[in-house]
């Protein structure tokens, strides 16, 4: 057995299932084999990288990115990442696949011409592997007939907005794109707020002249995500169809998510560093600092908030940790968060505030240096559980010898670093700001490699991947629970 093009050799391994002392040996892009420690000879392989004892785990799965979109949710903002400066600063920090948008507009009939659209943008510009979640913003006939090509296009996820004036849908359209996914095997994600709630709000603060960004938090309080998740659930039920709630930042909407889970309905749910590090706090950074934090849901009041968000990834209430990824420059006065800075309104108004925060670099290290999770449930909510909800499994999210990719993060000894804080100079995306400025950590991606070659080597000449290695992945079915095809109605019927 010789000939490997590369050993990672002394690392604890870390999946979702086991953590053990194993070698790894990769072959044509692919796992070759594990084996006890020095069973495989330094002289079978090309390249031997050495972990010294840090934690090898399958490379970080992000479903949840957005780059190069058009503007769609209102105001000036514009995504300043695009998919070469968004994957590279993915790599760096220890994410090798990424799930980004295909947005569709209003206005836009199909969403295969989207789809079309979006595969040019990213094609030939990606460090990390990729797909699209189709974003649908207009649920036609044309679109929803267009579900079985999607699925034979190896798209199986698609997303709705249960707020935002130019996407949010009704629970009539909700219903239909329900039906339809559920018949092709395709998952919703929702995006669950109550958008004529918090327009109402937003009125009615304006109305007393409250624009500064806080009052971004005080528009959006914690009962409407949790009325919108309820009712998401409720239609998911009724279709008897899967559902991922994105960015659950509510404890009161977790708990909702967990007594839909514990009857046994296949409702998933999502949450992002933004619920565990920022509070509304963060949105009254003096100046304007705080739009820096704008972001929908908004960070929540406390520390308990935080606690309750942490309970639910440790007890399984979340399936999935990622970034929501959303990047705006914030001194960019035509495209940025500033660019609703005017004579008229010196602090801005928060409801124009382009909305999302940069985080598809820090999400690994953030939540692995908090040491709030057991190691093999931190593979499972950044790799493991993404790759099994969006059709990844077992290519992507694991380390299966003659099955899975040969995508690894290659974590520092523990304590080698020392702690140190997180600032915006380390990063690699084409943002000016990080929301997470000064955070403490422990840890950092010492090497990312994707399908054997590394492309992220931090004493090695840092990011050494190339543009355009990154390949489109085809995606199957949901490897987690479906539909569960009883109920005393059959939706087929439909
Ligand atoms: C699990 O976490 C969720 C979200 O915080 C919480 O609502 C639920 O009570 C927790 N369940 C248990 C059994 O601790």
């Amino acid at each position: 057995m010789d000939g490997f093009d590369l050993l990672v050799i002394n690392g604890l391994v870390v999946t979702a299932s086991d953590t053990a002392n194993y070698d790894i040996a990769i072959k044509d892009g692919k796992i070759a084999l594990l084996a006890p420690p020095g069973v495989l000879g330094k002289e079978s392989a090309k390249r031997v990288i050495d972990a010294e004892g840090g934690y090898v785990m399958p490379g970080g799965v992000d479903t949840h990115v957005h780059l190069e979109e058009p503007a769609l949710f209102g105001g000036k903002g514009r995504s300043s990442d695009t998919f070469e400066t968004g994957t590279r600063s993915s790599v760096c920090g220890g994410t090798t696949t990424i799930v980004a948008f295909a947005p569709q507009a209003k206005t836009i009939p199909s969403l295969l011409a989207v789809l079309e659209d979006t595969h040019a943008r990213a094609k030939d510009n990606c460090y990390t592997d990729y797909s699209f979640h189709m974003l649908v913003g207009h649920p036609g006939e044309q679109a929803l007939s267009e579900f079985p090509r999607l699925r034979e296009l190896g798209i199986s996820s698609l997303k709705i907005y249960m707020t935002y004036e130019a996407l949010q849908l009704r629970d009539d359209q909700i219903l239909d794109i329900l039906l339809a996914s559920r018949r092709e095997g395709i998952t919703t994600m929702i995006h669950a707020e109550n958008g004529d709630v918090l327009n109402w709000m937003t009125r009615k603060l304006e109305e007393r002249g409250l624009y500064a960004p806080k009052y971004h938090a005080t528009s959006r309080p914690q009962i409407v995500e949790t009325e919108a998740t309820n009712r998401a659930i409720a239609l998911a039920e009724l279709m008897d169809a899967p559902i991922l709630v994105v960015h659950v930042s509510s404890p009161s909407a977790a708990a909702h998510l967990r007594t839909a889970q514990t009857r046994g309905l296949p409702v998933y749910a999502e949450t992002c560093p933004q619920y565990l590090f920022l509070t509304r706090a963060d949105l009254d950074r003096p100046d304007f600092e705080g739009a820096k934090c704008v972001c929908s849901p908004p960070p929540r009041e406390s520390a308990a908030d935080h606690d309750a968000i942490w309970l639910g990834l440790a007890n399984g209430t979340f399936t999935v940790l990622s970034s929501d990824h959303c990047p705006f420059m914030y001194e960019d006065r035509e495209q940025g968060k500033k660019s609703i800075l005017s004579d008229a309104f010196p602090e801005g108004r928060f409801s124009g505030i382009p909305n999302g925060c940069p985080g598809i670099e820090t999400r690994l290290a953030l939540t692995l240096s908090a040491n709030r999770l057991p190691l093999q449930k931190f593979v499972e909510v950044t790799s493991t559980n993404a790759a099994r909800l969006y059709g990844l499994y077992p290519t992507k999210g694991t380390i299966l010898p003659g099955v899975s990719d040969a995508d690894l993060t290659i974590w520092y000894p523990p304590g080698r670093l020392g702690s140190f804080k997180l600032t915006n100079s380390m990063l690699h995306h084409n943002v000016d700001y990080t929301p997470f400025e000064g955070v403490e950590l422990n840890q950092w991606p010492r090497w990312t490699i994707l399908r054997g070659q590394v492309v992220w080597d931090r004493d090695g000449g840092g990011l050494v991947g190339k543009k355009g290695y990154g390949q489109f992945v085809r995606r199957g079915k949901s490897t987690l629970p479906g539909p569960r095809k009883s109920g005393d109605w059959d939706v087929s019927v439909f």
